[in-house]
């Protein structure tokens, strides 16, 4: 096969690609909506500088596609500079004849000889199709907790406010750095995320809220999720707590936050949230699978160590892509 690998214009991508996916990841938006969603999202200050969508062009036609994210992780005091990749996507009547397969080999070439560590991933799809590339699986779970179950405590909490958000973003990243790793956020990466959040594009269920506990200006704990009555189920993206010695605030925050839904269920919160969740069941999930493939030493040796895991999960659901 003498194809190339190439970027594709968001227009382009918009044009050709957009229509064929919609159905898959439009997540109950209309293709108007989910094309303006994307451009949108391409044209953002961190979509600008570190998202890009690529093709394998077999001649002129456009085989396979995927989009690219730059993130940087911390592993210690070290920074390793990663890919995501999403979106990964051939043309039905293309399937089968390795083009998928062939793009993602060419742009981990590319990626090594650009000194990129690491390339990640979610797989929704038999994670022996990644294997074969290289990406090694790591934890990925998923927890569930009856609201009834948790302890009732009367207690004020409030819908954020921008005003919130800088106390919520410092304790996000007080949390993450209790870590041995863990993905940075910058500004601009903050910006993508709430951008993200008001298209609603991980969540065809409902809005995503915030809500916070709040005492004066200080911000006791938070929560970001979506109330689905469709599952009976507070959906948790991400929480937090200003200070985890104070981790009897959660459970009863909680069940607050899930106002009269039964269940309150979520990906498994990285440590320290994770060892602060009151005790529920848990189960490994079937589809958006965290998997990384090492191209750089540094990233071998981390993910050597790393994928083994612990008792929280690596990711956040607000890191999926
Ligand atoms: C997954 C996908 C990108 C593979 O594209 P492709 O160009 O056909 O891939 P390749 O030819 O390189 O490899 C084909 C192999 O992919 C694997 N594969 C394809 N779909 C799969 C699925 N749903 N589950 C597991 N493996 C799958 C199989 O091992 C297949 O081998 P086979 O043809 O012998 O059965 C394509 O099927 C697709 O676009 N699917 C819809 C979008 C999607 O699910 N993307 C993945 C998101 S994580």
């Amino acid at each position: 096969m003498t194809a190339q690998l190439r970027p594709i214009e968001p227009a382009t991508y918009a044009r050709e690609v957009l229509p064929l996916t919609a159905s898959l990841w439009a997540a109950g938006r209309d293709l108007e909506t989910y094309v303006r969603h994307t451009l949108e999202l391409a044209s953002s200050g961190y979509g600008r500088r570190h998202y890009s969508t690529m093709g394998l062009y077999d001649g002129s036609t456009l085989s396979a596609s995927c989009k690219r994210y730059e993130r940087d992780i911390r592993v210690g005091e070290r920074t390793l500079k990663a890919v995501g990749i999403g979106a990964v996507f051939t043309p039905g009547e293309l399937r089968g004849r390795g083009y998928a397969s062939a793009m993602l080999a060419s742009l981990m070439d590319r990626e090594h000889a650009a000194g990129i560590d690491a390339l990640y991933l979610f797989s929704d799809i038999e994670p022996e199709f990644y294997k074969a590339l290289g990406f090694v699986p790591f934890p990925s779970r998923v927890f569930s907790l009856r609201a009834d179950d948790l302890p009732h405590a009367r207690m004020t909490m409030k819908h954020a406010t921008s005003e919130d958000l800088a106390s919520i973003r410092r304790s996000f990243v007080r949390h993450e750095r209790m870590r041995p790793w863990s993905f940075k956020r910058t500004p601009l990466y903050w910006e993508w995320l709430y951008l993200r959040t008001r298209h609603g594009s991980e969540h065809p269920n409902g809005d995503a809220l915030t809500f916070v506990l709040r005492e004066g200006t200080r911000v006791d704990a938070y929560v970001t999720g979506v109330r689905s009555p469709a599952h009976d189920s507070f959906i948790v993206d991400e929480l937090g707590l200003r200070d985890e010695r104070e981790r009897d605030i959660l459970a009863p925050f909680l069940r607050s936050a899930a106002g009269d839904l039964r269940r309150i269920v979520g990906w498994l919160p990285p440590e320290p949230i994770r060892k602060s969740l009151p005790r529920g069941s848990i189960r490994r999930r079937s589809d958006a699978i965290f998997m990384v493939a090492p191209i750089s030493k540094a990233a071998h040796a981390w993910v050597r160590a790393a994928a083994i895991g612990g008792i929280g999960d690596p990711v956040w659901s607000t890191d999926h892509i």
